[in-house]
């Protein structure tokens, strides 16, 4: 098998954690890592037996390097990714694509241009629990999506008050350094295309904008509420998403998510196939119909529990996912991966959008 060479740039919480993924894939080789911190690129370099280099450009110079994985901070994504695509690399690029839409509009034009490819690692088109969700969806099992609902309460105990990513310069913000996760998951599961962005914020005494919101609507009339806050310790961090359908609702739980509880109701014959898309058995209710409501009848609700054991064992095989798709699209350019190059570009804009609706004060067309 031709192994791919990765070039790693940015060994820092995640760049660790994801070159250890990479690692155990067969298809790839990190062959050259940079860093700003030489004791990071040396750590890297030893490890995964690669070559240290002291800057990026000497990194884009290196032959065995057929893929670039940026993992620095935001602010450098669009311009580091430029001069990846420049250099002639393909590029697997961390969340966000930019912090600015006109640089992310600058990057779609030279890749283009360059006719390079480019995916950003949402990790949670890849996770097990959303996968199924994904088919749940898709598969009008329990009717069309009429409304999602995040909300996602998270610790502040690792960010530090002059962190990158409290500086709307460095990060973008809580939506486009965070929230663009959410937002990618949500344009996917609604199959369209949002039309209009309202956001808020609170503003703490410091000047850290650490809660956001916004208010969705798409063009097939899903709506959709996203809130996002680092407020909290750690140990009480919550993330929900609920999907309400026609006939029914979906709620998961974790920001890797371990758990998916379903409730609704559907004709019997759809029972198994129902079940066979879950991967677990289905509780069924007879349910009367309630009294005092006039045209109400009885009938059967559904419901049904998905759990996960490992987490973390999920989150590294969704970097892995992520990873391997782009190179199938690579190899064989008539390969559809789920994260187009489209879609990298809108959830961006989506989130960019947001935090604009939140600065502007009003409600903004996509
Ligand atoms: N997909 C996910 O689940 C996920 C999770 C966490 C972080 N991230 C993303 O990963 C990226 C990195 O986050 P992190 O938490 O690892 O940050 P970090 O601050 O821990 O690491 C960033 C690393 O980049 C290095 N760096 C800074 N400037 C550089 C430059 N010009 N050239 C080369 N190296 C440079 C730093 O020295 C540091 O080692 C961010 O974009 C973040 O949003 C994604």
């Amino acid at each position: 098998m031709q192994q791919s060479g990765l070039g790693i740039v940015g060994y820092g919480g995640f760049g660790e954690f994801t070159a250890k993924a990479y690692a155990q894939m067969p298809e790839v080789k990190i062959v050259a890592v940079t860093d700003v911190n030489a004791a990071r690129r040396n750590e890297a370099a030893s490890i995964y037996q690669a070559t240290a280099y002291e800057t990026y450009e000497q990194l884009l110079a290196d032959p065995a390097v057929d893929i670039v994985v940026i993992n620095t901070p935001p602010w450098l994504h669009a311009a580091q990714a430029q001069q990846a695509a420049l250099a002639g690399k393909h590029i697997f690029l961390e969340k966000p694509l930019a912090t600015d839409l006109a640089d992310a509009d600058a990057l779609m034009q030279i890749l283009q241009e360059k006719q390079v490819r480019l995916s950003i690692d949402y990790v949670l088109r890849h996770v097990p629990i959303y996968t199924i969700l994904q088919k749940l969806t898709a598969s009008n099992l329990l009717g069309k999506i009429t409304y999602m609902r995040l909300e996602n309460v998270a610790s502040n105990e690792a960010l530090h008050a002059d962190h990158w990513f409290w500086k709307r310069q460095y990060s973008g913000g809580i939506f486009i350094e965070h929230g663009v996760h959410f937002f990618d998951l949500c344009n996917q599961l609604s199959q369209s295309e949002p039309a209009d962005i309202s956001g808020h914020a609170h503003t703490a005494e410091d000047g850290r904008q650490d809660r956001v919101m916004a208010a969705v609507s798409y063009n097939n009339g899903i709506l959709a509420n996203f809130y996002h806050a680092f407020d909290r310790p750690a140990i009480l961090e919550q993330t929900v998403l609920r999907v309400v359908m026609e006939r029914g609702t979906a709620i998961v739980t974790g920001w890797i998510p371990d758990r998916l509880e379903i409730e609704g109701t559907l004709s019997s014959e759809h029972y198994a196939e129902l079940s066979e898309l879950l991967g677990v058995e289905l509780n069924i209710t007879t349910v009367p119909a309630p009294e005092g409501i006039t045209g109400a009848t009885a009938g059967e609700i559904v419901t049904a529990q998905v759990t996960r054991e490992d987490r973390t064992a999920d989150y590294s095989q969704a970097v892995i996912g992520g990873l391997s798709e782009f190179i199938r699209s690579i190899q064989d350019p008539a390969y559809q991966p789920q994260v187009s190059l489209q879609d990298s570009y809108a959830s961006f804009r989506l989130a960019y959008r947001a935090q604009q609706s939140i600065d502007q004060g009003h409600n903004l067309a996509y």
